[in-house]
């Protein structure tokens, strides 16, 4: 098992050389035609597949003191004047395999004792919610480009909720496991981990356990919040363990069933001009992406040719610069530096900023591309989960940056024509800073908006408007009409 571990992170350093930064990464495609090419048989997200088994009590390890070793006392690089509290370290979720899940706690500045707990997810499949979510995206502070000292994002979401960042399932970023085994997991697995990380940490947190709680992720946490809720709710309904007050969930730019991410991603390709009417064509006529259809030789050459006309752009955010040696001189619409994750990388190898925030030493990766192929278990869609959700009473929020290629705001579109639900509120723009932050519809339980001039990682590229629509989300109101 040793050997094997060894081997597995040696592995995991040869092939993890690409980052978003540049052109033509893409870990959930890499993912998908693992998948695709073993679907033969239907296999449909049973509306209770996380929850089949019989309720089993999570092991509950004792957390005392842990929360004040926990304690971040100061980020190297820091700004002067922090004036939060953090807090990272692991969670043992099984002490037979020597499974382990890390996280990053940033309370808010004001009003943390008041304000809710959400847990933010990245995707992937394989993908670190610190380097995503917490230093490039919705986090307090920014890395800079000397790779050493910090910013502070102004348009953090720990103004308005404490955020809780974790690195999920293990073998991502920091947790790991001692089994090296556990390495190959999937979807099912990936729920019942993070459920029991949340039992043990609100243990180790207690001041948090009656505090209203949001998930809140994006692409491939299209399928790990919706089952990871479901198995919230289940479980609340029969543990005699901590019941978790969730409140609502939202999901940005979500891979969420299998046919309206390949239409919506073609579609958007040709009504955004990357590629041409013939093959656009040939995969309109040669493609069939529902379930149980096989993909035909045709079919696979016209997908291959829109494939690589998208490769040669930054397809997270299509109208944005390529980390390269001219991006300096290469204005983004965003301001958003092109090269931020090749300074996350740095930053988070580097000794003194592993050691301050209480991980092992270890060579961190943004996505572990081993986790990524080897995933087992991943329906082809979560809709009817997300049906059930929608029915559950908590709110259900679906947002989509619309600069995205990756899953574009047409596959949310399509996902949400299938979710079948009637307009409450219809089609209005929203408004930040007297501009269009982006478009609103009100669904019958379900609240749909999008972020205009946002890729893949939203609040990267439009902190402003991403902060404001999710002060609306934790608000429970539609974004303002002014
Ligand atoms: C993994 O193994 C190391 C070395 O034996 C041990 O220190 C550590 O506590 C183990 N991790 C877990 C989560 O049990
Ligand atoms: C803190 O909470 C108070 C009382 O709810 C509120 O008036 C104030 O705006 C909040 N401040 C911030 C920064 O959230
Ligand atoms: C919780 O329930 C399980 C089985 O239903 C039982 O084995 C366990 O002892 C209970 N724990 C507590 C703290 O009551
Ligand atoms: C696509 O495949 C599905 C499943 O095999 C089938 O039910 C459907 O009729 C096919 N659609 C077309 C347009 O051929
Ligand atoms: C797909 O191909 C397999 C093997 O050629 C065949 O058995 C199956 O019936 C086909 N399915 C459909 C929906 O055409
Ligand atoms: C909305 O939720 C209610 C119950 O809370 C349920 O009866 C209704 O079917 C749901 N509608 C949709 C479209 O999800």
């Amino acid at each position: 098992m040793k050997i094997a571990f060894h081997l597995f992170v040696h592995f995991s350093l040869l092939v993890l050389v690409s980052c978003y930064g540049g052109n033509g990464y893409d870990p959930l495609e890499n993912a998908l035609k693992i998948q695709r090419s073993r679907r033969t048989i239907p296999k449909h997200a049973s509306k209770d597949a996380t929850v089949e088994n019989s309720y089993i009590p999570v092991y509950v390890g004792p957390q005392d003191g842990l929360k004040d070793a926990d304690k971040v006392s100061e980020l190297p690089g820091q700004p002067a004047g922090t004036d939060f509290d953090q807090y990272s370290g692991y969670v043992t979720v099984d002490p037979s395999h020597g499974r382990a899940l890390f996280y990053y706690f940033a309370e808010s500045p004001i009003n943390s004792s008041t304000n809710p707990i959400v847990l933010w997810l990245n995707g992937g499949p394989g993908c670190s919610s610190i380097g995503g979510g917490a230093m490039m995206e919705l986090g307090p502070f920014r890395v800079n480009a000397d790779s050493t000292t910090l910013s502070r994002n102004k348009y953090a979401w720990n103004n308005v909720a404490n955020v809780l960042f974790l690195e999920s399932p293990a073998g991502v970023g920091y947790s790991y496991s001692n089994t090296s085994s556990d390495y190959t997991t999937g979807d099912a697995q990936t729920a019942k981990d993070s459920y029991a990380f949340l039992v043990n940490w609100l243990e180790r947190f207690p001041e948090y356990k009656t505090r209203d709680f949001y998930i809140a992720g994006e692409s491939y946490a299209g399928h790990y919040i919706p089952q990871l809720t479901q198995l919230i709710l289940q479980n609340n309904k029969i543990t005699n363990q901590t019941v978790i007050n969730l409140k609502g969930i939202a999901l940005g730019n979500a891979y969420v069933d299998d046919e309206t991410s390949n239409t919506g991603m073609y579609d958007y390709f040709w009504t955004h001009a990357i590629i041409s009417d013939e093959i656009h064509e040939g995969i309109i006529s040669n493609c069939n992406f529902s379930e149980g259809a096989n993909i035909t030789g045709e079919c696979n050459y016209y997908q291959s040719e829109a494939l690589t006309a998208k490769s040669s752009i930054y397809f997270y955010d299509i109208y944005a610069p390529l980390c390269s040696t001219f991006s300096n001189s290469t204005p983004s619409i965003s301001g958003f530096d092109p090269c931020t994750g090749n300074y996350i990388h740095k930053y988070l190898n580097t000794p003194v900023v592993q050691q301050s925030l209480h991980a092992k030493p270890v060579q961190w990766e943004n996505c572990n591309d081993f986790v990524g192929i080897h995933w087992k278990d991943m329906p082809f869609t979560v809709l009817p989960v997300i049906q059930d959700l929608m029915a559950s009473g908590i709110s259900v929020w679906i947002y989509s940056g619309d600069t995205d290629g990756r899953v574009p705001v047409t596959t949310t579109r399509y996902d949400i024509n299938k979710l079948q639900t009637p307009v409450k509120t219809p089609w209005y723009p929203w408004m930040y800073q007297d501009e269009v932050g982006g478009y609103v519809v009100g669904y019958q339980n379900l609240t749909f908006v999008t972020i205009r001039g946002a890729g893949h990682f939203v609040p990267s590229y439009q902190p402003g408007r991403a902060l404001a629509f999710f002060t609306s989300f934790l608000e429970g109101k539609l974004p303002p009409d002014q």
